[in-house]
């Protein structure tokens, strides 16, 4: 891997030497150590099991058996290769209209079809990735600040600020009132950038939230509609987790909220889409932009050259997102299985007393393993974190990396697996958790050397690496 370009500020531009990709930080790390040494179950039973992965694979079935009775679908199968030149020469930014229409519908069924998206306002981009950098690009100089509640997504460090040069200022989330945001808190650090003559251009929200897996009431929305609209700022809406809410409250979005605000200027607000987490279809970069800004949707439109979905993607998307039935059962079983999952996982964490914020949304829980830590600070934390790569072989997020304001939370993944994996775990090792019981009370006082036993956080996080080496939680990649 080809790493440190450092030193070659003359030859290279700021932008390509920068450490604005955040590239170095935990979140990242974590990654690197299990790509390093990725757990398998029988080809590395010792290897790192990848926690920190917000991916949602609890759906692949559906998805597959959809395509195998819809191979037109696709232009590389005998039934679709004769559309195969006219989607293949396919380039007009605009995307195909079949897919735009597909799209929009699709996120109108996501929000309980409450609310109605025009196809016309549908921007594509390269994932949500693309298309958070392109709203920001579209909406501020370099140099201007956004405001974002914390704890909030790491690579937004990198999405909306590394070639754009913006910079995010924290609204710091509390616990002692599970992460909300309120207006005191808002408020407070909106006059303290302009304090310190930051130009803020606006709020950027994650609804559901990542890492909380929460929603945002009507109320609060209401409450943060108002607030930019007074300001005169935009409203970033970042909603790829809307399909994810398992359990009651509902999803509103701030799409349905402006519904009942006539007085609201809509040009300043903006949706962030993606499939990558309610279709979990990462791989296939499809993000969207969703502006009601006419100038905002024209400029993001150019801009979206730079990181078209291709029309392969497109036509095939096109198809299966249209086909109803199969998008009302889709949406239905992945609400079940995340539902049962999460049930499942925190139900086992709660057994060896490790709580979790109760949420409701996201492919995670947000755990709280404060009384892990040796001190209460970010290197208390970052201490437990190695200890839990390095001896439980497990990658999990330290909330330092959500840049959360009070150490020892951690973000855990729970869908990136499947589902007869983690039955066969849970039906082959019988009460794991509560033959180590004992352990698990020894171990939380925490108060002696760095070192844990695998057995001891292994069986208290539900690793595979105990105490059955045929149970693995996470299938591995291969
Ligand atoms: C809140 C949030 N926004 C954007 C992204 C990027 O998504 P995509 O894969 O569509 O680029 C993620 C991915 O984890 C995310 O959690």
């Amino acid at each position: 891997m080809i790493e440190n370009v450092g030193n070659d500020q003359v030859l290279l531009s700021k932008i390509a030497t920068s450490n604005h990709h955040g590239e170095n930080s935990e979140y990242f790390e974590g990654w690197k150590a299990y790509d390093r040494d990725p757990y398998h179950p029988t080809n590395n039973p010792n290897g790192v099991i990848q926690m920190g992965l917000a991916e949602n694979q609890l759906c692949f079935d559906l998805i597959n058996e959809w395509m195998m009775q819809n191979p037109q679908a696709s232009i590389c199968t005998h039934e679709g290769v004769h559309r195969f030149m006219d989607i293949a020469i396919f380039q007009d930014y605009h995307g195909l209209p079949e897919f735009r229409r597909a799209i929009a519908k699709f996120m109108g069924k996501v929000r309980d079809e409450r609310v109605i998206f025009d196809p016309n306002r549908i921007v594509m981009s390269g994932g949500a990735t693309g298309a958070n950098e392109t709203i920001i690009f579209c909406l501020a100089n370099p140099g201007d600040v956004f405001l974002i509640p914390s704890p909030y997504y790491p690579a937004f460090y990198r999405d909306l600020g590394w070639r754009t040069g913006v910079n995010l200022v924290p609204i710091p989330c509390k616990s002692s009132n599970n992460f909300q945001i309120t207006k005191e808190a808002l408020e407070s650090a909106y006059e303290d950038a302009l304090k310190k003559d930051l130009k803020v251009k606006g709020l950027i929200i994650t609804n559901p939230s990542n890492p909380l897996g929460t929603v945002l009431d009507k109320g609060t929305l209401r409450d943060l509609v108002t607030f930019i609209n007074d300001k005169r700022i935009h409203l970033v809406c970042d909603e790829i987790y809307a399909a994810t809410v398992f359990d009651p409250p509902r999803f509103t979005s701030v799409v349905e909220v402006i519904q009942d605000m006539p007085g609201i200027d809509r040009d300043l607000i903006h949706i962030i889409y993606s499939l990558s987490k309610d279709m979990g279809l990462p791989g296939f970069r499809v993000g969207i932009i969703y502006s009601y800004n006419d100038k905002v949707v024209i400029a993001a439109r150019r801009m979206s050259s730079f990181s078209l979905v291709s029309s392969q993607t497109q036509h095939m998307l096109a198809a299966l997102l249209s086909d109803d039935a199969f998008v009302n059962k889709f949406l239905g079983k992945s609400k079940e299985r995340l539902s049962k999952r999460y049930h499942h996982f925190t139900g086992q964490l709660a057994n060896v007393g490790i709580r979790c914020l109760r949420s409701n949304a996201g492919l995670y829980v947000w755990m709280n393993l404060q009384h892990l830590l040796k001190e209460a600070t970010v290197e208390g934390e970052l201490k437990l974190w190695k200890l839990i790569i390095n001896q439980v072989k497990t990658n999990m997020s330290p909330g330092s990396s959500f840049h959360c304001s009070e150490p020892g939370w951690f973000r855990v993944c729970f869908a990136n697996m499947d589902d007869d994996t983690l039955e066969k775990v849970v039906k082959s090792t019988p009460s794991p958790i509560n033959k180590k019981r004992g352990q698990m009370e020894l171990q939380l006082s925490f108060t002696g050397s760095d070192s844990l036993s695998i057995s001891q956080l292994g069986s208290l996080i539900l690793s595979p690496h105990s105490p059955s080496s045929e149970s693995p939680l996470v299938k591995g990649r291969t």
